[in-house]
């Protein structure tokens, strides 16, 4: 091994903050050194192999072949002036593909059709992480389009002449959010949000997704995250909320979909984002969280699985990461998310993260993917990113980023997931209205 390379293969990641904030609890935990990519962490069967630890052993060993691509190309590249022993973030081909998202996507996104707003939502947000500037005339045209996405109902559909729907409503108002101009904020009807939000809620305090339709956690953040962004959130829309989302967490310490229901990071997610939006989350009990999600950190990939022994996915990057912000707000007094004022315990291995994020999950021909093998999608790019974000953000002068100050986005609201200009500039409009 040349000397370069062995510089470069020796960025290990040392810290184990849960760890530390376990002891500050104390918990009785051994000192753990936590490193990315690094072989004393792959996947022991025990000599038992089952499907589950054949999968695990094939994503360790994709994650190796990118993180050995990513040493060659930077030992190669070591003479040259501008040398980087860090992988950088495509900052140029991931807002191609995203804008050229926007005006034509390929046959592959046809069984999408219902999730066109979503798909708004995910290009735009990821956009703005980017720093990329959104063209006036297009901003003009989504805001046409997700008008034509409006019902009857109150709620947004995912497409033109589809039904209401408490996600793709969260996702139309978030990218609505996220263009930030007057025409998009304007076009939200409040009186018809807050009709299509009480038609939906349950006696108990959940919200089914639509008419009729499945009630689980989305159901609860969509329409907390919703109304509260466009400011019409009052006791009928949250009366007994925090209690039906309480009976939803597990003995793992996660959250299900709903009770009884096995803890995923995506239902975690929107149980503490609603606690937090309702100014609960003191609700949670969080021990058993911190503990579970802390575990769902992969030691050797970096990046975070969705459930126990599942496998890494770049989507988890944000639902997992960002719990980790709403758990420090819930250390703190309740509110505090609101001063945007976030003391960080540093909980989660964020260096090892952001390693997972650009040497894995980057698609060289732009857009992000959920783990080497699969392909990019807006989806993903979208979480992926913001997870990066959150990732970053835990950042100082003296601990600084993966690749320093160049791979840095724009800082994301934990609790909605849109940045935080967007978030502000949406606060401050809807303060203003009086209906
Ligand atoms: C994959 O399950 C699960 C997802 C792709 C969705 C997870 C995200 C949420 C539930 C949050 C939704 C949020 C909003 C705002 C609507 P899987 O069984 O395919 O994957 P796994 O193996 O990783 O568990
Ligand atoms: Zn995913």
């Amino acid at each position: 091994m040349s000397s370069t390379s062995s510089k470069v293969g020796q960025l290990s990641l040392i810290r184990c903050p849960a760890t530390i904030f376990m002891h500050a609890l104390s918990y009785r935990y051994g000192t753990t050194m936590v490193t990315v990519f690094d072989s004393r962490f792959l996947f022991d069967d025990d000599n038992v192999e089952t499907e589950t630890s054949v999968q695990q052993k094939k994503v360790e060993k994709l994650v190796r072949e990118e993180y050995d691509k990513f040493l060659a190309k930077a030992n190669a590249n070591m003479d040259e002036p501008d040398a980087q022993l860090s992988p950088t973030l495509s900052k140029t081909v991931h807002s191609h593909y995203l804008l050229s998202s926007l005006e034509r996507l390929s046959n592959t996104y046809s069984t999408l059709d219902s999730s066109r707003s979503w798909m708004c939502y995910w290009a735009l947000h990821s956009l703005r992480l980017l720093n990329c500037d959104i063209p006036e005339d297009l901003k003009t045209r989504i805001v046409k389009f997700l008008k034509s996405c409006k019902t009857h109902e109150g709620g947004y559909a995912g497409g033109p002449g589809q039904a209401a729907h408490l996600a793709t409503t969260y996702a139309a108002v978030m990218a609505l959010v996220t263009l930030k101009t007057d025409e998009a904020l304007s076009s939200i009807d409040r009186k018809a949000l807050r009709n299509f939000i009480l038609s939906v809620k349950n006696k108990d305090g959940s919200f089914s997704l639509h008419k009729d339709g499945e009630t689980d956690m989305r159901g609860a953040y969509c329409a907390l995250a919703v109304a509260t962004i466009t400011n019409i959130l009052d006791d009928e829309i949250s009366t007994n909320t925090a209690d039906w989302i309480t009976t939803c967490q597990t003995y793992e310490g996660g959250f299900g979909s709903g009770i009884s229901c096995e803890a995923h990071g995506g239902y975690t997610f929107c149980a503490m984002a609603s606690l937090a939006l309702l100014g609960k989350t003191n609700r949670a009990y969080i021990p058993t969280l911190l503990k579970w999600l802390a575990n769902k950190q992969m030691r050797y990939e970096g990046g975070f699985q969705g459930r126990s022994n599942k496998l890494v996915d770049g989507c988890y990057s944000y639902w997992q990461a960002a719990i980790f912000p709403l758990i420090e707000f819930a250390l703190q007094s309740e509110n505090h998310w609101k001063d945007d004022y976030v003391k960080h315990l540093e909980l989660f291995d964020w260096k090892a993260l952001q390693m997972y994020t650009l040497v894995a999950c980057q698609d060289p021909s732009g857009g992000l993917r959920d783990k080497p093998d699969k392909s990019r999608d807006l989806y993903h790019t979208c979480y992926a990113l913001s997870g990066l974000s959150i990732a970053q953000d835990y950042a100082t002068a003296d601990d600084p980023n993966v690749g320093d100050g160049q791979n840095r986005l724009n800082r994301v609201n934990a609790v909605f997931n849109v940045c935080v200009a967007e978030e502000q500039r949406a606060k401050e409009y809807f303060a203003n209205l009086i209906d």
